[in-house]
C-alpha cells in the first residue's frame, strides 16, 4: 500500500499510530540535528520530522538530499507537536519518520508552488501541471467538478437524459467561425467542429427524447477575451412540449439550486427584463444589477438650449455617480480621457456636480441654468453629493459607451462584490440584427429561433423590429446562458432562412437534414445552453474563466504547454489531400 492516509487527514486522535504517507516535498528545514519536511498532496500538508536520535541515520542522511517537489513515501509514528500550527487542520501533529523512500526526484520548479506564486501567466501555462499543484488552481478545478455534479444531479432528477452528440459534424451557424477538420477518406471535404450541438439537440426532440442535456465541448474560432476560450463547455439543454415560461422556470430552478448548494445563497424569483428595457436602463443586454446607477435619458430636458452637441445627438443620456461631486478637476479630466479611449470611443463627456447645498456646477453652465440641471438630477436620480456624467451621440453607440463607464465606475467604487449574486432573465431579444459589413440581417441568436407570432407580419416591412422568443440568463453582468423557442415547421424555417439571405438551394444543402426531420412530426420545442466555464467562474467569484479550465489556451489560441497548434509533416498533408504539389 502506497499510503494509509492522505496528508490532510491526521489529527491528535491518531497519535501513537504508525502511518504511511506519500506526496510532494513542499519545503524542508534542516536544523542539523533535526529536519522538518512539509509533505503535500491534494488533501493538505502534513509535517514530517527526522530526528537524529529517533530516526535511523541512513534515513536522516537521505532526508538531507530532499529538494522541493521530490516525490516521497514515508512510514512513521504520529506524535503530538510541541509547537502547534493552528493555520492547518493537521497542525497539531507531526510524523516521526522511521523510513523514507524517494519515489522520484524533481528539478527545481520554475515558479514557487505557493498560493501567491512568483510565476507569470505564460510560465504558469507552460508548466500547467505544476500550476495545478497550487491551491488556487486545484481548488478551482474541484469547484468546477462540484458544480458539474450538481448540474447532473438536478437535471437527472427532473428526468433529463444526457446524450452525447458527434464532434465531427457539418457547420452549425452560431455566429463565429468554424474550426474544420480535413477528411482523409473524402477528398477535398471537411468536417466542422460543433460551435454547439444545436441541430442535434433539435433532432433528439424529433426523436422523442423529450428532455435532453449534455455537458459538452463546443468550438468557436473567434477573438479571445477573459470570458472566451476557443474550446469551452456548455450545459446544453432542450425540452419538447414546452413554452418559454416552462424553460425559464426549469433553468431558473437549476441556477437557484446551484447558488444554494455551491454558494449557500438563496435567491427568490429572478427578475425579468425585456431587451428594450435593459438597453434603455443599462445600455447593455447583460446588465449588472448588483448596483444602481441607472441611465437617465435627458433628450427632453437637454435639447432645448443652444448646446449644439446635444441638439445634434440622437440620444443624450447620463448616470449619477454616488459621492462623485467631490472628484477633483484632475480626476474628472482623467474620467473624460477614459471615455475618449478608442476602446470606449466617446467624443467627450459633460458633467454636473450636485453640491451638498442643492446647487449645481456643470461643465455646460454657459447653456444650462440651475433649473435645467435640477431636471437632469431628477431624471438620473442624482442626490446632493453625486456627480452626473452625460454622454451623447448615436443611440446604440452612446449606450455602449455609458454602459462601459457605468461598469468601470462601479468597479472603482467597489460596487461589484463577487460574493453578491444578482441573476436576471433578459427576454424578447430582436430576431435579427443588421450587419454593416455584409449589409444584411443575420440571426441575433441563431436561425432556428422562432419569431414572436404577433411580430411575424413585420418580417417583410420592418425586419429589425421583429422580436424573438429568445432569452438570456445574466449573472452579475455576464451572459451565462442563452436560448430560444425553436421553429418546428418546415415552412417557417424556410421563410426564416430566406430572410437570412439563403437561396432555397443553399438552405437545402446546409439545413436539408433538419427541414426533412421537421416533416416527420417535430414536436414544439425549445431550450438553452449555459456557458459552464463562465458559470463556474462567476459562482467562484471571478470573471476570468482560464483558472477554471485545467488546460486553457492563451489569447492567441495557443496551448503553450503542448505547443499547439503545430505544423504537420508533408506525408500527413498529402494523405489529407492538403498538399497538392508533392
Ligand atoms: P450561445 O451562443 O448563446 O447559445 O452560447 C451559450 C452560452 O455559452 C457561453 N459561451 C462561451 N463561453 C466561453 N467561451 C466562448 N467562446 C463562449 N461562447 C459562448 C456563454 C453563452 O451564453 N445553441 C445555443 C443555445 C440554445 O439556443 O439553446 C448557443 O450555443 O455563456
Amino acid at each position: 500500500m502506497y499510503r494509509t492516509h492522505s496528508n490532510g487527514e491526521l489529527r491528535l486522535a491518531n497519535v501513537g499510530q504508525e502511518v504511511t504517507l506519500a506526496g510532494w516535498v513542499q519545503k524542508s528545514r534542516d536544523k542539523g540535528f533535526m529536519i522538518w519536511v512539509d509533505l503535500r498532496d491534494r488533501y493538505g500538508i502534513t509535517q514530517l520530522i527526522f530526528d537524529e536520535e529517533r530516526t535511523p541515520k541512513e534515513m536522516v542522511d537521505k532526508a538531507k538530499t530532499l529538494g522541493r517537489e521530490f516525490v516521497i513515501q514515508i512510514t512513521g509514528e504520529v506524535i503530538e507537536r510541541v509547537s502547534k500550527n493552528s493555520n492547518i487542520p493537521t497542525g497539531e501533529v507531526e510524523i516521526l519518520v522511521k523510513k523514507l523512500t524517494i519515489l522520484n526526484e524533481s528539478k527545481t520548479p520554475p515558479f514557487t508552488i505557493e498560493d501567491e506564486t512568483d510565476g507569470g501567466d505564460e510560465l504558469r501555462m507552460k508548466y500547467r501541471y505544476l500550476d495545478i499543484r497550487r491551491n488556487p488552481v486545484k481548488e478551482s478545478l474541484i469547484f468546477r467538478h462540484k458544480v458539474a455534479i450538481e448540474v447532473r444531479k438536478y437535471l437527472s432528477d427532473k428526468d433529463f437524459i444526457e446524450v452525447e452528440t458527434p464532434v465531427l459534424i457539418k457547420s452549425t451557424p452560431e455566429g463565429a467561425r468554424d474550426f474544420v477538420v480535413p477528411s482523409r477518406m473524402n477528398e477535398g471535404q471537411f468536417y466542422a467542429l460543433p460551435q454547439s450541438p444545436q441541430t442535434f439537440k433539435q433532432l433528439l426532440m424529433v426523436g422523442g427524447m423529450d428532455k435532453y442535456f449534455q455537458i459538452v465541448k463546443c468550438f468557436r474560432d473567434e477573438d479571445l477575451r477573459a470570458d472566451r476560450q476557443p474550446e469551452f463547455t456548455q450545459i446544453d439543454c432542450e425540452m419538447a412540449f414546452v413554452e418559454q415560461e416552462d424553460i425559464l422556470n426549469t433553468f431558473e430552478g437549476l441556477t437557484r439550486h446551484l447558488l444554494k448548494e455551491v454558494n449557500g445563497v438563496e435567491i427568490a424569483n429572478f427578475p425579468r427584463m425585456t431587451y428594450d428595457e435593459a438597453m434603455k436602463r443599462f445600455g447593455n443586454d447583460k446588465p449588472d444589477i448588483r448596483f444602481g446607477m441607472e441611465f437617465g435619458e435627458l433628450n427632453e430636458v437637454a435639447k432645448h438650449k443652444d448646446f449644439g452637441v446635444f441638439n445634434n445627438a440622437d440620444l443624450v443620456v447620463g448616470i449619477a455617480v454616488p459621492g462623485g461631486a467631490c472628484y477633483t478637476r484632475k480626476e474628472i479630466d482623467k474620467l473624460i480621457e477614459w471615455v475618449k479611449r478608442p476602446q470606449v470611443g466617446a467624443l467627450g463627456m459633460v458633467y454636473v456636480k450636485c453640491n451638498d447645498d442643492g446647487t449645481f456646477k456643470s461643465s455646460v453652465d454657459k447653456f444650462y441654468d440651475q433649473e435645467d440641471l435640477a431636471k437632469w438630477a431628477e431624471t438620473t436620480g442624482a442626490k446632493p453629493g453625486d456627480l452626473i456624467c452625460v454622454l451623447s451621440g448615436v443611440t446604440d453607440k452612446v449606450r455602449a459607451q455609458l454602459s462601459a463607464l457605468r461598469m468601470e465606475l462601479a468597479t472603482r467604487l467597489g460596487l461589484r462584490d463577487p460574493k453578491v449574486f444578482a441573476p436576471l432573465w433578459v427576454v424578447d431579444f430582436p430576431l435579427l440584427e443588421w450587419d454593416e459589413d455584409t449589409k444584411r440581417y443575420h440571426a441575433m441568436h441563431h436561425p432556428f429561433t422562432s419569431p414572436k407570432p404577433e411580430d411575424m407580419a413585420m418580417l417583410d416591412t420592418e425586419p429589425g423590429k421583429v422580436r424573438a422568443n429568445a432569452y438570456d440568463l445574466v449573472l452579475n453582468g455576464n451572459e451565462i446562458g442563452g436560448g430560444s423557442i425553436r421553429i418546428h415547421d418546415k415552412e417557417t424555417q424556410a421563410l426564416m432562412l430566406s430572410h437570412l439571405g439563403f437561396t432555397p438551394e443553399q438552405a437545402k444543402e446546409q439545413f436539408g437534414f433538419l427541414m426533412n426531420a421537421f416533416e416527420y412530426g417535430a414536436p414544439p420545442h425549445g431550450g438553452l445552453a449555459f456557458g459552464l466555464d463562465r458559470l463556474v467562474a462567476i459562482l467562484g467569484g471571478q470573471e476570468t474563466i482560464r483558472d477554471f479550465i485545467a488546460f486553457p489556451k492563451n489569447n492567441n489560441g495557443r496551448d503553450v504547454m503542448i505547443d499547439a497548434p503545430s505544423n504537420i509533416d508533408d506525408e500527413q498533408l498529402k494523405e489529407l489531400n492538403l498538399k497538392l504539389d508533392l
